[in-house]
Parts: structure tokens; sequence; C-alpha cells
């Protein structure tokens, strides 16, 4: 299972790439909006320097036109550029007519499975369910990446690839990859917490105890 960046903050990604482990990063509105006064554009110009892999732009538009137009004018910023949309049914007509073109789209905010077979129907490179929001409502989210992925196994017409998205813990990661999913795209401060473990730690502290107190 490949690892994403969920982020827009370019200090986070380049420490995340310098470690070896990024295949892709995503983005969305709010993920944009958080870094202050940042130019969208510039913002993905800079992650794809960093990076050499899918990277989500969010379309805002509502109607399936006006999606499409915006992934027309993000696919033209870089080669990378995958345009994310909304799963509705003016989404799907977004996935369909940029699939024509060659455009590859996420269709993000996915609940559940009809709507990733939909998805992948109409055309969608990638489905991102959102793991840690189905959580939330007292439903068990992984179970919706279990579903996805044996209903797009058993289609050998698909080809669309399933992101475990809205990951809160380490645990998601990893339950990410035995439920079948392709990729998790992680937030920056679970992929840290992913690497520590107070065993490293008291492992490294005894080794240069020793190595220090060594005759
Ligand atoms: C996915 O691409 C989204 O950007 C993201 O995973 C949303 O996560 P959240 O529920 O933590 O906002």
């Amino acid at each position: 299972m490949q690892i994403y960046l969920d982020t827009a903050n370019i200090s986070e990604i380049r420490e995340a790439a310098s470690w070896g482990i990024l295949s892709g990063v995503t983005t969305n509105p709010t993920l944009i909006a958080r870094e202050k006064g940042a130019d969208f554009k510039s913002v993905i110009g800079e992650i794809a320097e960093l990076v050499d892999g899918p990277i989500s732009a969010e379309a805002v538009s509502l109607d399936g036109e006006g999606m499409v137009k915006e992934g027309l004018e993000f696919a033209a910023w870089h080669p990378n550029v995958i345009v994310k949309v909304p799963c509705t049914t003016e989404g799907l007509k977004a996935v369909y007519q940029l699939a024509k073109q060659g455009i590859r789209t996420n269709v993000t905010l996915i609940f559940n499975a009809s709507q990733a077979l939909l998805s992948a129907r109409a055309g969608a490179f990638i489905v991102s369910p959102f793991v840690g929001r189905v959580d939330d409502t007292g439903v068990d989210g992984m179970q919706l990446i279990r579903e996805i992925s044996q209903i797009y196994k058993g289609d050998s017409e698909i080809k669309t690839k399933i992101i475990s998205a809205s990951i809160r813990h380490p645990r998601h990661i990893i339950d990410s990859a035995l439920a079948g999913a392709d990729i998790a795209t992680c937030p920056f401060k679970v992929l840290q917490m992913s690497m520590r473990h107070p065993l490293t730690d008291r492992g490294i502290e005894q080794f240069l105890a020793d190595w220090k107190a060594r005759g």
C-alpha cells in the first residue's frame, strides 16, 4: 500500500519526502485555506517539485461543467495533477468528461460502496472513502474499504484505485492496508506517530549507555 501525505503544508511535505516514503499528496479546499494567503497554483507547483507522484487538487464548483473547466485548468499546471471532485451526480459527469480527455480524477467524500462503484464506472482514477468521518458516526469506517476492495477486485473492468482518506491514527493506516486499500493518505502528525515507539527510544538509550560504559 502506498503512502500519500494529506496536507498543503510545504514544510511537512518536504520533511516527509526526505524520509523516502511518499508516493503522492492530496489537498482539499480546507487544507489549502489553512496555508494562509498561499496561491493555489503556486502551492501545487511547489508540491510537484518535492514529490514525483499524483497530487490531488480539488474543484470547488458544484456543477459538472464548472468542475470540468476547473479540472482542465488544474491539469494544465502539471502532468501529476489529479482533479478532485465531490461524489455527486454532477461530479460523475465531470469524471466522465475529464476521463474522455485523458485527465485523471479523484472522487472524494465517498461514504458508501455504491458511490464508489458508480464513480469507478464513470471513469474515476481514484476514489477517496473517508474512514475517520465514517467512524465518527459510530459505524466501522474500515468496513467501507473492505466492501469497495471486494467489489473492485471482482470486476476486471475496474482499474480505479482506493485511497483510504480521513486517517486519524496509525492503526487506521495498518487496517487500511489489511482491508485492501491501494493508498492511505495521512496527516503528517499521524505519520510521525506511526514511527514512534517507547521501546525503540529505550533501546537506543540502552545501546548508547552501554557504548559509553564499554571498557
Ligand atoms: C482526503 O483526500 C481528504 O483531504 C482528507 O483525508 C479529509 O480528512 P479529514 O476528515 O481529517 O478532514
